[in-house]
């Protein structure tokens, strides 16, 4: 077999095995929770930002099937308004509030809100996020706004609500919504220095991460990013979901020293690629997909994992 009947195989293994894996998840979706693993009630109050469409939506009108209180947050108070009628049309319990993640009177704004009116929350899910690629563009114009967006205001969000996280024998979750292509350690699209790839994975403090997108932006300021070792797909996209999974680390490791009863446990997934306004409608999985795994991951019960990464219910390496 010639090597272009090598690969062709390989891929559409590869294609046989996604296909399976996706059988299985549209099966697992259909099996209930039993009343000895839901640990969550109609009090349980979850957060999402950027709910009022896309995955973010999904994830919201799932939480809420499941039972849950669900806050669906939107930069654009018109817009949630409109997402959050059309769940409560569904009898839902979702409840609106404006959330800009970039703007911090607007997170202090909402956290005030939320500790006044439900004393705290259990679930928070790190949804919004921004690309200005699509396909194999990789326009870097917008790199700062992409990541101030996806990495700096995550990070200002969960370092808000997590004094407000309740406490409970279960523990408190913070899921960010991630990207495969923000791996430190896939095979592809990672950045070339190793040294650097080992600070970001030992990960000792913010600063690491915070160095790492200030050094791309200068670059991309002075025209010189394109030769710096930088993943060389959707390259400013992929960083600043590189910065969130190194956080999901750090974060996980500082709050593993929290007291039993006082967790909260912190990861990472990706949606796969996914049919919604960020990929121009072209992905080829449904938002009610791309949402399984963030809302498993909020979901499980007995978790004491933290850290990880996950994809399609499984954990991967990152
Ligand atoms: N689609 C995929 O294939 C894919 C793959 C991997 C990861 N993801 C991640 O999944 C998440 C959801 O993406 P999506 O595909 O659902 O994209 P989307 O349809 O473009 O939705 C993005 C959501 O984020 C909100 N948002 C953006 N900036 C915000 C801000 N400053 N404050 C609050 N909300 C803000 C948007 O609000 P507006 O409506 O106001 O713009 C919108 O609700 C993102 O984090 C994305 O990176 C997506």
């Amino acid at each position: 077999m010639d090597v272009t009947g090598k690969r062709m195989n390989k891929k559409e293994r590869a294609k046989e095995r996604r296909e399976k894996r996706h059988e299985e998840i549209s099966r697992l979706r259909t099996i209930p929770y039993s009343d000895h693993q839901r640990w969550w009630s109609a009090e349980t109050i979850a957060v999402v930002t950027g709910g009022n469409r896309g995955i973010g939506f999904e994830i919201t009108r799932q939480l809420a099937l499941h039972g849950l209180t669900v806050i669906l947050t939107s930069r654009d108070t018109v817009a949630g308004e409109e997402a959050t009628k059309i769940l409560l049309e569904q009898g839902l319990k979702v409840v609106f509030h404006q959330l800009d993640i970039v703007d911090h009177k607007s997170i202090d704004i909402f956290c005030a809100w939320v500790k006044e009116k439900y004393g705290g929350i259990d679930i928070l899910i790190n949804n919004a996020g921004v690309s200005h690629n699509t396909g194999s563009e990789n326009s870097v114009e917008c790199a700062e706004k992409v990541i101030n967006t996806n990495y700096y205001a995550t990070k200002n969000m969960t370092k808000a609500v997590i004094p407000l996280m309740r406490s409970s024998a279960e523990g408190a979750r913070v899921v960010m919504v991630s990207s495969r292509l923000g791996r430190l350690n896939g095979r592809r699209n990672r950045i070339a220095d190793v040294d650097l790839r080992r600070q970001l994975e030992e990960v000792e403090s913010e600063d690491i991460i915070d160095f790492t997108m200030n050094k791309f932006l200068e670059q991309v300021k002075d025209g010189s990013w394109v030769i710096g070792g930088w993943p060389q797909n959707n390259t400013d996209y992929s960083l600043s979901k590189l910065a969130v999974n190194a956080y999901t680390r750090l974060m996980a490791r500082i709050l593993s020293e929290r007291p039993e009863g006082q967790k909260i446990y912190v990861n990472c997934c990706c949606p796969g690629w996914v049919k919604t306004a960020m990929t121009g409608w072209a992905g080829i999985t449904p938002p009610e997909e791309g949402a399984d795994t963030p809302v498993w991951l909020a979901l499980l019960p007995g978790q004491s994992v933290s850290g990880k990464f996950f994809a399609e219910r499984r954990e991967i390496n990152f």
